[in-house]
C-alpha cells in the first residue's frame, strides 16, 4: 500500500519537525535564568507559538479531518485510538494556550509564575512524545489493517490538498516580522 506508506512518511517527519522545536524548547527551560525577560524568554514564546501554531494550522488538522474519520466505526479498538487521540489533541492545543498566557506574565517580570509554566511545558512534552508514539504505533498499525488501498489513496489525497489546515507549514513570528539575518537564524523554528 504506497498510498498508506506516503500518509505514514509524510505524518512521521511532521512529527519530526515537532519533537526537534519541542527539545529546543525544553533545553531552554533547563537553562539558567530562562524566566527573565529577554532573549531567551523571547526564544521560548517563539517556540511556544511556533508549535501552537504548527499544531492547529497544519499538522493535527490532517489526522483530524482525513485520517481520524476513515478509522472511525471501524470497530472498537479504533473507536477507543480515534478518541484518545483527539482528546490529547485537544488537551494539548489547552497546554499551550496557557503556556502562552503564562509566558505573557513572564515578559511583566512575574517570574513567580516560571514553575508553573516549566512544570506545564513537562506535561506537554511527556504527552506529545505519548501521543505521537501511539500514532506512529497503534494507529498506523490498526489503519493498516482495517484500511485499503483506495482508502489511503483518498487520505493521501485530502492531506495534499491540504484539507484539515494549510497546506504549507508556517513560519515563525521572526520571519514574518523581518528580523535580521542573525537573530533569525537563532531563534527559527527547526524544521
Ligand atoms: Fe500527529
Amino acid at each position: 500500500m504506497l498510498a498508506a506508506q506516503c500518509v505514514f512518511t509524510m505524518l512521521s517527519a511532521e512529527h519530526s519537525v515537532i519533537r526537534r522545536n519541542l527539545s529546543a524548547l525544553m533545553d531552554l527551560v533547563r537553562t539558567d535564568g530562562w524566566h527573565r525577560p529577554g532573549a531567551m524568554l523571547d526564544r521560548l514564546g517563539d517556540l511556544v507559538k511556533f508549535l501552537h501554531t504548527y499544531e492547529r494550522d497544519f499538522h493535527a488538522g490532517k489526522e483530524r479531518e482525513c485520517l481520524l474519520p476513515a478509522l472511525q466505526g471501524r470497530g472498537p479498538e479504533a473507536d477507543r485510538l480515534v478518541l484518545e487521540v483527539e482528546l490529547a489533541d485537544a488537551h494539548h492545543g489547552v497546554l499551550l494556550s496557557r503556556a502562552l498566557a503564562l509566558l505573557q506574565a513572564l515578559s511583566r517580570g512575574d517570574s513567580a509564575r516560571a514553575p508553573e509554566l516549566a512544570d506545564l511545558l513537562g506535561h506537554y512534552e511527556a504527552g506529545v512524545l505519548r501521543l505521537q508514539s501511539i500514532e506512529e504505533g497503534e494507529l498506523f498499525r490498526i489503519g493498516q489493517e482495517l484500511l485499503c488501498g483506495e482508502d489511503w489513496s483518498q487520505i493521501a489525497s485530502a492531506m495534499s490538498r491540504g484539507a484539515g489546515g494549510s497546506r504549507r507549514p508556517p513560519v515563525s513570528g521572526w520571519q514574518t516580522a523581518g528580523g535580521s539575518t542573525s537573530r533569525a537564524a537563532s531563534s527559527h523554528p527547526l524544521h
